[in-house]
């Protein structure tokens, strides 16, 4: 092998190490609870969970009766273990199904758990994964970080319900925003830090990593959040607005027809032109109250964000005073 294909091997190691963080249950409680009613009679599949261990598989399967689910599917990656997390050892996999407690002890035990055989390794995207995902109402997981548009892009294609986990700067690639403006996906509950465990050979980290007294390695990062397609009731509440405009506080971009807003709470109650917000805004946004128009990117050559380009050489972020602000996504408030 060449050193560059050498290189390029060891980095794509690297990137599906990276892959190995594992949600914890009280992180999936706190969000799943504003979403049970999208829950009855509904096939769950969570398709990126190693079994038993998963605690999307442990939610589900305890609360299935309480969600009055219709049945629970796991496929695991790489592994056939059911005790174990993902070592990414075994080409062959197993997907479990759990149709509910039989005995009444309100516990799924391992003799009502169907075990089953992968004739491959689990990968979401193969064949056989794609059938059960077929089956499915409603997928919910934690996916690999780095196959998230690839992850998400089938979710659309198959026209599945979603809740799932991802990073924040996910929602700025071309696809993923492209969805959210088109409001066929969007931001869950919680925004921001979340602490997942990962594997023993996961290197230490100066910062946002610790090892508790089990020995067990944990990191954190602080810019997760859910998407989803379920309809929740934050979605339809306004973001108070108490700022009145004036032109000091909100100087024009030199490069779009817009206003620079500089914090999400700052947002002006009464200016009704376009107004660059920050791209945490996405966690508050209400499509009654607000519409999308694109972002203040190269990328977006939309017809909207077109129109709004006043210097076709300085396409990227907005300028003020001669400087880039950070990305900011350009909005509109509907209700003025
Ligand atoms: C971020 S971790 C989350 C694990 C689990 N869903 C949880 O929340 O605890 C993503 C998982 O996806 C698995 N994975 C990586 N590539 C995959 C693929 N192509 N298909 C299915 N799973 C994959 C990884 O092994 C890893 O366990």
């Amino acid at each position: 092998m060449n050193k560059k294909d050498l290189n390029k091997n060891l980095h794509k190691a690297k990137v599906n190490k990276e892959d190995e963080f594992y949600t914890q249950l009280t992180d999936i409680e706190k969000e799943l609870k504003y979403y049970k009613k999208h829950f009855k009679n509904k096939v769950v599949y969570c398709n990126c969970d190693d079994p038993r261990v998963s605690n999307f598989f442990h939610y589900f399967s305890y609360n299935f009766e309480k969600l009055g689910l219709k049945k629970l599917i796991t496929t695991c990656y790489q592994n056939q273990d059911m005790d174990l997390f993902t070592k990414s050892d075994s080409k062959q996999a197993i997907y479990l199904e759990y149709s509910g407690d039989k005995n009444n002890n309100s516990i799924p035990d391992i003799q009502e758990i169907g075990v089953n055989y992968l004739k491959g390794d689990g990968d979401f995207r193969s064949e056989e994964s794609i059938e059960l995902l077929k089956q499915a109402d409603i997928v919910v997981t934690n996916p690999p970080f780095s196959l998230f548009r690839e992850y998400i892009a089938q979710l659309i294609e198959y026209d599945k319900k979603f809740l799932i986990i991802g990073n924040q700067n996910a929602a700025t690639t071309k696809e993923t925003f492209s969805l959210i403006k088109e409001n066929k996906i969007w931001l869950g509950y919680k925004s921001g830090d979340m602490e997942f465990k990962v594997p023993s050979h996961y290197e230490a980290r100066k910062t946002r990593y610790r090892q508790d007294e089990t020995g067990q390695k944990w990191r954190s990062l602080g810019n997760i959040c859910w998407y989803t397609n379920l309809d929740i009731a934050k979605r339809h509440e306004d973001l108070i607005l108490y700022k009145p405009y004036n032109k000091k506080d909100y100087a024009n971009y030199e490069n779009y027809s817009a206003i620079n807003v500089d914090k999400v709470a700052d947002i002006p109650m009464d200016y009704d032109g376009v107004m660059g917000v920050p791209v945490t805004f996405l966690s508050k946004y209400n499509p009654n109250q607000f519409e999308i128009l694109g972002q203040t990117h190269s990328g977006d050559i939309s017809k909207e964000v077109e129109s709004l380009r006043t210097d076709v050489k300085k396409k990227h972020r907005g300028i003020i005073d001669g400087k880039q602000k950070y990305a900011r996504i350009l909005v509109r408030n509907k209700r003025l």
